[in-house]
């Protein structure tokens, strides 16, 4: 019989047909896994599951007697329950590296289009606004170029983010991590600083780092109040990083001039969202790693991780390896 297994929301079509003809691998979208019949059914024989942001718990494992991996099609994995997982020794994997440039591009181009206000602008062409308006001063936005970067999480694409803004646009690199890092210092010319003093000198601030419960609101009120007025925010981690009703209010009070946004506190965001009615922020739909090439090497990555786990052979992306035991 075919070893089950489920996929989840996103894989990409040639790597689902290639585990569809291996497994019994049923694709579910968007449902609600708590009470979907069929997706119960197939989760209590299921012994892989891969896909994005499924949420994996302590309710979730105990309708999964059998799993043993669940294979994120993401870098992110605040999806997952690691310590319920490694308790009952089931295997997690995440897909990192093959995303970072896409996530560095993206988080980039949220930076320029804010800072040279390129949606605003695009939309002032468009309504045909050029036609009866002179370009003034109010419409200029801000160089980028030789100005000073505070990126917090100088992991792989924190680092991908200073590569880009150091060599690309001659940016002072400033960086904010759990540890100092004096090879990125060197290749950079990056200084480590304190949150605080960061947030304090730097013309533009990057957010990339994992949610976890210490990064959690890392950045509120406190943390908005600090940036320069003239400051833009922008962040490419996860909604749940930031106090989203502490950055409406700042951007409201002209504390912080522009922010760029990739992710939400809650996704799909609402429609009544203020952020989405203020000019001066500029969205994306967390679409940090989607481009074509990307998405399918992070699903033949995750499908890479997930048939390892299958198949007792070690995962090349394990999450969890106190729950690896060499066979
Ligand atoms: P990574 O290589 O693990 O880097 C994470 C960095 O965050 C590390 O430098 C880490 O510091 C730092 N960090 C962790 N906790 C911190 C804290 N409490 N305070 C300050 N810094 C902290 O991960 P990555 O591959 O760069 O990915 C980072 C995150 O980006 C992912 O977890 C995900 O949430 C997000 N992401 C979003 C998208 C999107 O579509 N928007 C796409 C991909 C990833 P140390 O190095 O000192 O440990
Ligand atoms: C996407 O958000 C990821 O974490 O890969």
């Amino acid at each position: 019989m075919k070893k089950k297994v489920i996929a989840y929301n996103r894989v990409e079509k040639p790597v689902l047909e290639a585990l569809q003809k291996k497994y019994d691998t049923r694709f579910f979208k968007n449902i609600d896994t708590k009470n979907d019949s069929d997706f119960l059914d197939h989760l209590s024989e299921t012994e892989g599951i891969i896909g994005l942001e499924l949420v994996v718990d302590h309710d979730l494992l105990k309708r999964a007697p059998h799993l043993k991996i669940v294979s994120n099609v993401s870098v992110g994995y605040n999806n997952l329950d690691i310590e319920q997982l490694s308790k009952r020794n089931i295997l997690a994997t995440n897909t990192p590296d093959v995303l970072t440039d896409t996530v560095a591009d993206t988080v980039f181009s949220l930076l320029i289009a804010a800072a040279r206000r390129i949606p605003e602008l695009d939309q002032f062409v468009k309504n045909g606004d050029w036609i009866t308006e002179a370009i003034e001063p109010e419409h200029f936005g801000v160089d980028v170029h030789h100005k000073t970067l505070g990126i917090i999480g100088m992991g792989r694409i924190g680092q991908a983010i200073a590569q880009r803004a150091h060599f690309g646009f001659d940016m002072d690199i400033l960086y904010h991590s759990r540890t100092r890092k004096p090879d990125v210092e060197k290749k950079f010319d990056a200084t480590y600083f304190g949150l605080d003093e960061l947030l304090r000198t730097s013309d533009f601030i990057c957010l990339i780092t994992p949610l976890t419960p210490e990064t959690t609101g890392l950045i509120g009120k406190r943390e908005f109040q600090l940036m320069k007025n003239s400051a833009i925010f922008i962040n490419g981690s996860r909604g749940k990083t930031i106090v989203e009703q502490d950055l409406i209010d700042a951007l409201k009070s002209s504390e912080l001039a522009a922010a760029g946004l990739d992710v939400f506190e809650k996704e799909p965001v609402d429609s009544d969202n203020p952020l989405l009615g203020m000019k001066n922020v500029v969205t994306t739909p967390h679409i940090g790693s989607s481009t074509h090439e990307t998405e399918l090497k992070m699903s033949e990555l995750a499908a890479e991780n997930l048939e390892a786990g299958l198949n007792g052979k070690r995962p090349p992306n394990l999450i969890n390896p106190t729950v690896w035991t060499e066979k």
